[in-house]
């Protein structure tokens, strides 16, 4: 069973943002589905590779959208993006000498954080593009 369903609460209205919030919320759920069974290994070397590397592409993408977009807000959302990232980054090594506590607690972080942002900060994008575009 997922962790959680993508629904329309998460949705910003900006397709192409929409579509990369899905593969995140779908990669938390594969780690979930590894643990679940018993794959602890394959879990730990799926977030610090690929859901690591994916968080970071996406934010990039999604800071040269709004730049392109002139969100007036883009500094603030870097700066949310870059110590969010800081934090990430900074339990990646540990992670990687296999310690599973740092594991856990990393993994509980980033999906309550990427959950809320989407929610609370990313969705204020998707209200000013589509107030600029009505
Ligand atoms: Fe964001
Ligand atoms: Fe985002």
């Amino acid at each position: 069973m997922p962790v959680v369903e993508w629904s329309d609460e998460l949705s910003t209205g900006v397709v192409g943002m929409d579509e990369q919030h899905k593969v995140l919320v779908d990669m938390i759920n594969y780690i979930y589905k590894l643990l679940e069974e018993g794959k602890r290994t394959e879990a730990m070397e799926f977030f610090s590779d690929t859901l690591v590397e994916y968080v970071n592409m996406h934010f990039s993408e999604e800071e040269k959208m709004l730049e392109r977009v002139g969100y007036p807000d883009l500094e603030n959302h870097k700066k949310i993006h870059e110590q969010f990232k800081k934090l990430m980054m900074d339990s990646v090594p540990k992670i990687k000498e296999g310690n599973e506590h740092e594991f856990k607690t990393a993994l509980a972080l980033v999906w309550g954080w990427l959950y809320s942002h989407i929610l609370k900060v990313d969705k204020r994008y998707g209200e000013y593009i589509s107030s600029k575009e009505s």
